[in-house]
């Protein structure tokens, strides 16, 4: 029997069950729904519509309905469309008929909008801690590498030097934003009012202090429009946004540990637990974790995608398409919590190797310092920008690398040139002079440091 089924004559058809059952997955939640019933089942009793003793009895019966959760010896039944039905049936199995009692004033709407923004919030939480365990890695990483050098590249071309120090920290700025808009779409604004008390669509008949019932399930607020908390997911879809965008700076760093790991290149080495072979080539040594951390980007931005896509024709109030809301938030959970971990430890254990970074270093990423030069003996940038130019082609003409050019040959393209000019044709120097804030100079990374490991130390205390 249904807990609906008064006013059919036919039981619902079995197709109809298996489209319309949401146990399969909403499971996950008993508890949450569990935590919400005991809450509410408070509230009903300080607002008289159950004795002291009949809430006792309620929570100890969903205490031991929980416990058979935790113990894998809940006994599902056919009739268990979802958590919220099947933790009533067998509430009411153990109490008897009072347990009957717990759902006045409250629908399975409330319920489960309820329910949702909870473990919500714990997953963001979740992901926020697995998300530093992989800054913390990058830090420690960037620490090793203040002096190592590097190419920095636009457009995939060699542009100027920087510290490998530099470039890991990069990510961690990323993170750090994914780690806020985590926090965010779990206790921000968004998912921080309490649905619980809104009936149906139309609010509870019965004198419920929702503040109360807010503070006791860790909500700042209670919702002002009981329509629209119904139906309002869109903490899901922030979590699912944040979720997306974690994905793509995973990506990310994903892809610049594949090209950086090509042979051709071998400014990293992979550690050997955390590359793969090919079952045909003996050579092979490839970067599995981080092609699937890319792949998978893509699953979570469809999980978004699909989730902002059911909510954007609903009519007012709930809509049953909002069942459709749980798969991908617990997908992408999923996903980030089996990616993060291997990704931190793939940081761990990655080798940067600096004499091939150091082999990649192209005379030419010089060529905005020799500009520079010029500026500080008073030459309108352009003009220096221009000069530069005509030294880098030069030395193309000369056949020679740009840094093999002479004072002389410089003095023909500009008599600004002093005795000093090509001390500008330093690698290490020309990193050094970056030295302000958010720069790559050692130092100035050694700041960025400073101030990373302050965000993290306040982002997870
Ligand atoms: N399983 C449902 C869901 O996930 C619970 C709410 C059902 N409400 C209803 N009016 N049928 O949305």
């Amino acid at each position: 029997m249904t807990l609906w089924g008064g006013r059919f004559s036919e039981p619902t058809d079995s197709d109809l069950r298996r489209l319309n059952d949401s146990i399969g997955f909403d499971q996950r939640m008993y508890a949450e729904d569990i935590r919400a019933s005991i809450a509410w089942a408070q509230a009903i009793r300080r607002a008289g519509v159950i004795t002291s003793d009949e809430a006792e009895r309620i929570v100890a019966g969903l205490e031991q309905v929980r416990g058979e959760f935790e113990a894998g010896t809940f006994a599902f039944k056919l009739s268990d469309e979802d958590i919220h039905t099947a933790v009533e049936r067998r509430l009411t199995e153990i109490v008897g008929a009072v347990g009957g009692k717990l759902h006045t004033g409250r629908s399975r709407n409330d319920q489960v909008a309820t329910d949702f923004r909870l473990i919500t919030v714990s997953m963001a939480r979740g992901l926020a801690a697995q998300i530093a365990q992989l800054q913390a890695a990058l830090i420690e990483k960037a620490e090793e590498h203040l002096d190592t050098l590097m190419p920095g590249y636009t457009h995939v071309q060699p542009a100027q030097p920087i510290t490998a120090a530099h470039w890991l920290m990069s990510y961690f700025w990323m993170f750090q934003r994914d780690t806020v808009r985590m926090e965010q779409s779990g206790s921000g604004s968004a998912g921080d009012k309490l649905p619980l008390g809104s009936g149906a669509l139309a609010g509870t008949p019965f004198a419920i202090e929702r503040d109360q019932l807010a503070s006791e399930l860790e909500f700042s607020a209670v919702s002002e429009n009981s329509l629209d908390a119904v139906s309002d997911r869109d903490f899901a879809a922030e979590f699912l946004f944040a979720a997306s965008m974690t994905g793509i700076h995973l990506s990310r760093l994903a892809e610049d540990l594949i090209w950086f790991s090509n042979p051709a290149l071998g400014f990293v080495t992979l550690d050997d637990r955390y590359s793969t072979g090919s079952s045909i080539m003996p050579q092979k040594r490839n970067p599995d974790p981080m092609e699937l951390a890319r792949g998978k980007a893509g699953r979570l931005i469809g999980n978004l995608t699909g989730l902002l896509t059911t909510l954007k024709g609903l009519p007012t109030g709930y809509n049953k398409d909002l069942q459709e809301d749980k798969e991908p938030v617990f997908d992408s959970y999923d996903t980030l919590m089996l990616i993060l971990p291997v990704i931190s430890a793939v940081v761990r254990t990655l080798k940067l190797n600096p004499d091939q970074m150091r082999a990649a270093l192209d005379a030419d990423m010089l060529a905005t310092d020799l500009a520079d030069y010029l500026v500080h003996r008073g030459m309108p940038f352009r003009e220096a920008h221009h000069v530069a130019g005509q030294a880098v082609r030069l030395a193309a003409e000369k056949g020679v690398r740009l840094t093999d050019l002479t004072v002389e040959d410089l003095r023909g393209l500009s008599p600004l040139f002093g005795d000093d000019a090509l001390v500008v044709f330093d690698f290490e120097a020309s990193v050094a002079r970056r030295k302000s804030v958010g720069g790559t100079a050692p130092d100035a990374v050694r700041m960025q440091i400073e101030a990373a490991k302050m965000e993290l130390g306040r982002s997870h205390k």
